[in-house]
């Protein structure tokens, strides 16, 4: 069995899905359901025995230890963190919280554990750290993309509580030895992504007629990954990973939001146009810049390819069609995150505190 840090958010979710899509392997999944963790993502695997919900918070030793005491994971991938950068600038102490002092504990509750395991328990032990491309900071316009060795320059509250998430999972490594991988990975974008986000936000703001707040000229680079090829990612990592060691993970998807945005009008003004006949572009709104906001982030994701043999499945035109696809064809997931209806159903699903 394994354990999920984060499964009721975006990627994580989506990894759990996939997971039981793919093994009969059960998993555990905590998960303190903030505000981005939502459980009627993971509804297609209601009664599914294979799936155990956990309701907690990662920086909650006593409850973290007596899940690997009482389940013995074989292997942990830790997605739970405080994820976005626009809340991180309004406020940094959930993300100071959370994705430093939660990992920290984290790794403690792990390493006591895993320093009792017997030899061949031990051996085959695995943390994953899922992190981000922002911790490497911003690229100037014709620098080569972010390699492993590139130094860590984090610009905004989230990439610096991201940033030191890693280092803490790197000494754990070098001083404890524990069995850890990190991944680095570029923006994901697909399905049960939170309409805070650029691109689900963009559509869900389309389609209900509401202006798409590009920040600042809309010029600034991002390289987009499907989230079901970081699924993959992960699992190949898992399965063949270094341990100590980072993959960087992306789809040499390098693109300015601009560029996006039109590409998610032209795709709605296929699949969906608008009653009046006009382009969604005429929602195009340029709005006041992020503070601090960075410029160009790039993956050069070749070390996982060379070592691993990882490639992404989706180029970016299949992926964002899909994903705009899903977003038509969901509008009841959506209109119940944006309300805020689906806590009230796991309070009736669960009760309080919610555990299934
Ligand atoms: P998300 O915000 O959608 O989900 C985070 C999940 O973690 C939520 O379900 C939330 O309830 C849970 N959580 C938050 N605090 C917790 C705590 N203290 N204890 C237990 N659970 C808690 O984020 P995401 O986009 O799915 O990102 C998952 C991971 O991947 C993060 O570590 C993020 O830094 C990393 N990452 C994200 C991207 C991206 O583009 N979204 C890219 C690279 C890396
Ligand atoms: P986001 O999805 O928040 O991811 P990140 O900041 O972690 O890369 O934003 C992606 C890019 O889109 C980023 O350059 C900020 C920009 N953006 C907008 O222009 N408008 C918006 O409303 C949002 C949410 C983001």
């Amino acid at each position: 069995m394994i354990l999920v840090t984060g499964g009721a958010g975006f990627i994580g979710a989506n990894f759990v899905l996939d997971w039981l899509a793919q093994h009969d392997e059960p998993v555990i999944n905590l998960d303190k359901l903030t505000y981005a963790g939502n459980l009627e993502t993971l509804a297609s695997l209601q009664g599914d025995a294979r799936h155990m919900f956990v309701q907690g918070d990662i920086a909650d030793s006593a409850l973290v230890t007596g899940l690997l005491t009482e389940h013995r994971p074989r292997t942990i991938v830790h997605f739970a963190a405080e994820s976005h950068v626009d809340r991180s600038i309004h406020g940094a102490e959930d993300f100071i919280q959370t994705n430093i002092v939660g990992t920290f504990r984290l790794l403690e509750a792990v390493r006591a554990h895993w320093s009792a395991l017997p030899d061949a328990e031990k051996q085959a032990f695995r943390l994953l750290h899922v992190s981000t491309d922002e911790v490497y900071g911003s690229l100037a316009p014709d620098a080569p993309a972010f390699t492993e060795t590139h130094g860590f320059e984090p610009n905004s509250p989230y990439s610096a509580s991201k940033a030191a998430s890693d280092h803490l999972v790197r000494a754990w490594h070098h001083t404890y030895g524990l069995p850890v991988v990190t991944t680095n990975c570029s923006n994901n974008y697909g399905p049960f992504h939170f309409p805070e986000k650029l691109i689900p936000l963009m559509i869900v703001n389309a389609l209900a007629g509401k202006p798409l707040p590009v920040y600042g000229d809309g010029m600034q680079v991002r390289d987009w990954l499907y989230v079901k090829d970081h699924c993959s990612a992960i699992r190949r990592v898992l399965e063949a990973g270094s341990l100590g060691e980072t993959y960087n993970v992306g789809g040499w998807n390098e693109k300015p939001n601009i560029e996006i945005v039109h590409t998610i009008c032209a795709l709605l003004d296929e699949l969906r146009p608008r009653a009046d006949g006009a382009s969604y572009t005429t929602q195009i709104t340029h709005v006041k810049d992020r503070p601090g906001h960075d410029r160009r982030y790039a993956i050069d994701a070749r070390k996982l390819e060379a070592e691993l043999g990882w490639k992404p499945a989706e180029t970016f035109d299949t992926g964002i069609r899909k994903t705009v696809q899903w977003y038509l064809d969901h509008p009841d997931w959506v209109a119940r995150v944006q309300s805020g209806a689906y806590r009230q159903w796991v309070q009736t699903q669960y009760g309080a505190p919610a555990t299934a």
